[in-house]
């Protein structure tokens, strides 16, 4: 069976697959109508959402399909204290597919190891979002026609921000892709992003802290929010706020066909003043977040059988009673379940649930 976990659990011929899919949905929205009748989603939101819960909401729907579920942890068995495992074998007596956010590193993941229905990660802290991905790559599919050979620059929250994670490890494995990471000290990309993706396939990237120095070579400008909920420290939080803010002014010194992205909500990061210009995607990209999951919900209902489309193989976790997980967001670190590692690049130790740092 095929969860969604993380977007390197697609290969690279299964994403463009999903997006060729989406793309015959725009054609043909007809036919597939009724392809989901009889078959039911639970979208089980342990944490606030707008966009993603009703787009798969409404993708289920346009598919003939029904929706059942929760949007707030209060609302669900959660609040008795039942586990993440426990309640994705319940709810996979209801559902036929499940997708899941949940404000802890890895939920997801323990989630699919007991799941007898397709789990897709509907953004785990600030770990993964891999259906954000997709909207993405449609979306530059549909800005600029091409998804390689492009040169993107991540904006704002880099740290924090669980899309450009994931966004960056799908661009891996497309070609001649040029990642410029634009943030202040505070909110720069992990390590493990930077060493464990960019560097071992060879993406070329560079750092600064300008936008105005950057924005000029950009094909792509992807805009975050700072992610104040992920702050420990308040007084940090205050400190970068306002890092970077996309105006006229800023447009004006970009290239005529760049395409701007943000995986929305903004706060103060792109002045409404931005919204008219033809470059600015962002709203473009929501409907494109609905499309791409009717396709996801298809092929991985379709895939659920089907020996082609497995999960990748790992090596086995290392198990090691004397190293610990340095993440408090990490599910290791409030559920009940055996600290697993892994081997990555430079002979690091990191955690197999939300690739931390090891102690
Ligand atoms: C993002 C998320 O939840 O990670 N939003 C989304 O899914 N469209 C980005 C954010 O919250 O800033």
């Amino acid at each position: 069976m095929k969860h969604l976990i993380d977007p390197t659990d697609l290969s690279k011929q299964e994403i463009d697959q999903i997006i060729a899919l989406a793309e015959d949905i725009i054609a043909h929205r007809e036919r597939y109508q009724g392809s989901m009748a009889h078959k039911k989603l639970a979208t089980l939101f342990y944490e606030p959402s707008t966009r993603t819960r009703l787009s798969f909401t409404a993708a289920m729907m346009e598919l003939g399909g029904q929706v059942l579920g929760f949007s707030t942890p209060q609302s669900s068995s959660a609040a008795k204290g039942e586990s993440v495992q426990d309640t994705v074998r319940v709810v996979g007596c209801f559902a036929d597919i499940i997708a899941m956010r949940h404000p802890i590193e890895g939920a997801p993941l323990v989630a699919s190891e007991v799941s007898r229905v397709p789990i897709i990660n509907a953004g785990d802290g600030s770990h993964s979002h891999p259906t954000q991905t997709l909207t993405d790559l449609l979306t530059i599919k549909r800005e600029l026609g091409h998804i390689d050979d492009i040169t993107i620059g991540f904006c704002g929250d880099l740290r924090f921000g669980r899309t450009v994670h994931s966004l960056i490890k799908a661009l891996s494995r497309y070609h001649g892709i040029k990642v410029v990471l634009i943030a202040p000290d505070e909110l720069r990309l992990p390590d493990y992003i930077k060493q464990d993706v960019c560097e071992k396939m060879g993406v070329e990237y560079r750092e600064t802290d300008s936008l105005d120095d950057a924005i000029p070579e950009l094909d792509v400008l992807y805009m975050t929010r700072v992610q104040k909920e992920r702050f420990l420290d308040e007084d940090e939080f205050d400190r970068v706020k306002d890092s970077f803010v996309l105006d006229a002014r800023r447009m004006s010194l970009a290239k005529e066909k760049m395409a701007v992205l943000h995986p929305l909500p903004r706060v103060n990061e792109i002045l409404t003043e931005v919204d008219e210009d033809p470059r600015a995607a962002y709203f473009r990209q929501v409907e494109n977040g609905k499309l791409v999951r009717m396709a996801l919900i298809i092929s991985l209902m379709e895939w659920k059988n089907d020996p082609a489309h497995k999960m990748p193989e790992h090596e086995a976790p290392i198990i090691n009673p004397a190293l610990h997980c340095t993440n408090a967001k990490c599910i290791c670190n409030n559920e009940k379940h055996q600290p697993r590692f892994r081997l990555a690049e430079n002979g690091i130790t990191r955690c197999w649930y939300c690739d931390s740092k090891v102690r």
